[in-house]
């Protein structure tokens, strides 16, 4: 497909399909960046509840800073990865020494914070700021590797440039944002890692996996 087809056939589809989750309501940095650090090992049925709770009890970046410890761990008790709680309350007291109280407002500079990296960073970026840089996780990777016939290893730490040239390349600058959920949803309810729902997809008719019969052998992934 060409870019404007594919945003355009992504953004349409996310449209009619999209799951209603609260961090997609909000232009908060802080909102944005706690989802997403609940999000990163725990399914989004898991994490929902936990999100609610803690954007309950810390409205705001300060708010989970001044809290003790103790009660931040309590309250994620059950999430597992500890280390992500302890990460978290670090990098809402940095938000507020080191950025006084305000998320940076940049991808490169949100790639200050501790426990921030690449995928965290667009991802606040685009949906806070809508900042025109492309989120890659494991839903972006397999249905660009499908759609596109990108056959490099997605295991391999080298392929990882390919795919952001891609991502990058097929992002839309008037709505970035919407385009990283869409395609971040359609890997995650459409073109699923298994079974994906070929049949009623918008992209059949110009997916190279598709075409070529290769859904199955496709994204490559093989570990050294
Ligand atoms: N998993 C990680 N980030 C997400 C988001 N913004 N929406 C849904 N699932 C996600
Ligand atoms: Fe994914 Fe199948 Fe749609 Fe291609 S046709 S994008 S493999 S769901």
């Amino acid at each position: 497909p060409t870019p404007s087809f594919f945003s355009s056939a992504l953004i349409q589809w996310y449209h009619r399909h999209q799951r209603p989750l609260p961090w997609r309501e909000t232009r908060d940095p802080y909102a944005i960046w706690l989802s997403e650090i609940i999000l990163q090992q725990t399914r989004v049925k898991q994490g929902l509840p936990y999100y609610l709770k803690f954007i309950e009890r810390f409205p705001t970046v300060s708010d989970l800073a001044n809290a003790p410890q103790d009660e931040v761990l309590r309250l994620w008790q059950g999430l597992g990865y500890y280390s992500r709680a302890r990460n978290l309350h670090f990098t809402a007291k940095q938000v507020v020494e080191e950025f006084g109280g305000h998320f940076p407002g940049t991808y490169q500079e949100l790639l200050k914070l501790k426990g921030v990296g690449s995928y965290t960073a667009a991802a606040i970026a685009s949906f806070a700021y809508k900042e025109p840089v492309a989120v890659l996780d494991g839903n972006v990777y397999r249905v660009l590797s499908r759609v596109f016939g990108k056959h490099e290893n997605i295991a391999a730490p080298a392929s990882k440039k390919v795919f952001e040239a891609l991502a990058n390349s097929l992002i839309p600058a008037d709505e970035p944002d919407t385009f990283n959920q869409s395609i971040m949803e359609f890997g995650a309810i459409q073109c699923t890692p298994v079974a994906p729902d070929c049949l009623f997809c918008p992209l059949q008719q110009t997916c190279f996996a598709f075409l070529n019969g290769l859904v199955s052998a496709l994204p490559v992934k093989e570990k050294a």
